[in-house]
């Protein structure tokens, strides 16, 4: 009578290890060195594959003299074994990437002013992966292309770094310089102030191999425009409690400003061509291979920020 029950069809009981010894002698066609490369005994390897063929109930090698040769069910297990094999290598690897993402480390050189912004974006990024430590440094940046040079960081943030030093750039925000005075500077209130009159004006400025510096004296020197020079401070806060406190104008990143902007404690003139646009990198040396935490730092700086603050 037709059963319309039948029972389902009973699985292979085929192990990894069987699979593994079978993948070795079909690869070697040899039990003796297969024995040797998976450091079993030459009984141990034969008594493997006989019970495979036992359970697949067909032969898997011919022994025609010294030689031994797959059969038909040989070549089709070895096509399967390889498929199965290969995906627990790659299943291998996934994990441990996502163990090198747990436990990672983190050595990251900041340009001064990439300090301002970089504590958010590692917040989001910490949150994402929690094991991993990171290790900030805030540099200028002729120190920051120093310690590129010498491997001494996994990655950078800084303005655009010379093309000529061997180095991997992507921009990957952008970074507006703009002119910061005291809400009561008699420019406050002017529109499109003209460059020529920023130089009735003086300027606070950061020190000698600073990004800001050096991208704040290219364009006044493309303008034809020379500039009176104040005082000269290193960090960003001294410039901008400098100006609070009438000592001149300043040229700074707005990313450093934010939050006087927002207490009205500095405006940003509007003046001409303005603001000079520059934008951020993430730098490391060409070629450098980077840890699975630092590519997926790369990663996450490209892809992270909403398209409108992107370079
Ligand atoms: P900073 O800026 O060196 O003036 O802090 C970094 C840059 O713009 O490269």
């Amino acid at each position: 009578m037709f059963n319309l029950y039948k029972s389902p069809p009973a699985m292979l009981h085929i192990t990894l290890r069987q699979l593994k010894v079978f993948e070795a002698v079909a690869t070697l066609t040899s039990y003796s060195r297969a024995a040797e490369q998976l450091h079993l005994s030459q009984p141990a390897v034969s008594m493997q594959i006989k019970q495979l063929e036992e359970t697949i109930g067909l032969p898997l090698f011919d022994q025609i003299g010294k030689k031994i040769y797959l059969t038909e069910a040989g070549q089709e297990l070895q096509r399967y074994s390889n498929h199965i094999l290969q995906q627990l290598n790659e299943a291998e690897s996934v994990f441990a990437e996502m163990k090198g993402l747990r436990q990672g480390k983190l050595l990251i050189t900041v340009a001064t002013t990439a300090s301002y912004f970089m504590p958010q974006l590692l917040g989001e990024f910490n949150r994402r992966f929690p094991g991993i430590t990171i290790s900030l440094d805030v540099a200028n940046r002729e120190t920051l292309l120093q310690r590129l040079a010498r491997n001494e960081t996994d990655v950078a943030i800084m303005g655009r770094p010379p093309a000529d030093l061997g180095l991997e750039a992507v921009s990957f925000m952008e970074n507006p310089l703009v002119v910061i005075a005291p809400p009561h500077h008699p420019l406050a209130q002017s529109h499109a102030i003209p460059l020529a009159r920023l130089q009735q004006e003086t300027f606070l400025v950061r020190e000698q191999g600073s990004g800001t510096r050096i991208a704040m004296e290219r364009f006044f020197s493309e303008k034809g425009i020379r500039l009176s020079k104040g005082s000269e401070m290193s960090t960003n806060e001294a410039i901008k409690q400098a100006v609070q406190a009438g000592m001149g104008l300043g040229i700074l990143s707005l990313n450093t400003v934010t939050l006087e902007l927002e207490t009205n404690r500095l405006v940003v003139l509007d003046a001409e061509a303005f603001p000079i646009l520059r934008h951020w990198y993430v730098v490391h040396r060409e070629g450098k291979r980077l840890s699975t935490v630092a590519q997926a730092f790369k990663s996450f700086l490209l892809e992270y920020l909403p398209p409108q603050q992107r370079a």
